[in-house]
């Protein structure tokens, strides 16, 4: 029988904890579930050490969250799972190739924001890390929202923004566009500027990277307004900066939490992760 607790060591003073007694490629009963769960809301971020996360586990611990996401840009999934995402940067003979796989995951996001249903948790699996960099920050949006003064909070109060994968993957990774299929599949759609969480009930911002211009504003305007409350919303006292090992499994809420991958050199080290990212609801 699966072990019925853990315990709980805070990662930083605002959010995220590491779980430790779990064994996550047993069974996971519904009693063990819940009190994952309840945690995840609480903390925002989970952590779990030397984790042995078959492809079809991961995908399993994914659905108990909820319902999959299947990425769009289907060249990146794994181990013949489309829940799965594949973050490599080894060539077809397993040696670093010099070439970073998503360089939109350099800069601070939430996960499927590109989507009238939005990424609730990601699931991230360290397989091989690099010895130095590749490191993965997250920052809380709760807190940056509450840090934002009078005046912010009353202008970005009610913006709409225009979320883009197109737009942040042409940005950022520009020489691997989508295709015009893939375009087609995942229009533009608009999210509130600061969302409710629906679990929590508490405001935070939800913009990032995937985010292109303001409804309602001229195209430029829209613009510096994104970059602006993005870069309000990255405080370094808010950020969790995590050093992977093999074997750790991050899972994270998006709906109140930025992340980011750190750079490595592609060419000499080997980074090999494993990402499923569950579906949670339209922003409000
Ligand atoms: C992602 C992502 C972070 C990392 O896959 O969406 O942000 O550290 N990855 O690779
Ligand atoms: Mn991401």
């Amino acid at each position: 029988m699966q072990q019925k607790r853990f315990r709980v060591r805070p990662l930083c003073k605002a959010f995220g904890a590491e779980l430790t007694g779990v064994d996550l490629s047993r069974p996971v009963d519904k009693e063990l579930y819940a009190a994952i769960r309840a945690a995840f809301v609480d903390y925002q971020l989970l952590l779990f050490r030397d984790q042995d996360l078959s492809p079809a586990g991961h995908v399993a611990i994914g659905r108990s969250f909820g319902e999959v996401q299947i990425h769009v840009m289907s060249q990146y999934h794994a181990d013949g799972f489309p829940e799965l995402y594949f973050l490599s940067n080894l060539d077809e003979h397993g040696e670093p190739s010099g070439r970073h796989p998503d360089r939109g995951t350099l800069a601070w996001h939430s996960d499927g924001s590109w989507r009238r249903v939005t990424g609730q948790a990601t699931m991230l699996y360290a397989i091989e890390v690099p010895r130095v960099g590749g490191e993965t920050h997250f920052c809380d949006m709760y807190a940056a929202y509450e840090a934002l003064g009078e005046d912010m909070k009353a202008r970005v109060a009610g913006l709409r923004a225009v979320h883009n994968l197109d737009f942040s993957r042409t940005r950022r990774h520009g020489e691997d566009p989508m295709s015009e299929a893939q375009r087609r599949e995942v229009p533009p759609v608009d999210h509130p500027v600061i969302r409710t969480h629906p679990e929590t009930g508490r405001k935070c911002i939800f913009l990032g990277d995937h985010a292109e211009t303001i409804v309602g504003l001229d195209y430029q305007d829209g613009r510096r307004l994104v970059e602006e409350i993005n870069a309000l919303a990255i405080r370094p006292e808010l950020v969790y900066r995590h050093v992977w090992r093999p074997g750790d499994l991050a899972i994270w809420d998006n709906r109140c939490l930025m992340h980011r991958a750190t750079p490595y050199d592609t060419a000499r080290e080997r980074r090999v992760m494993r990402r499923c990212t569950i579906l949670g609801e339209v922003p409000h």
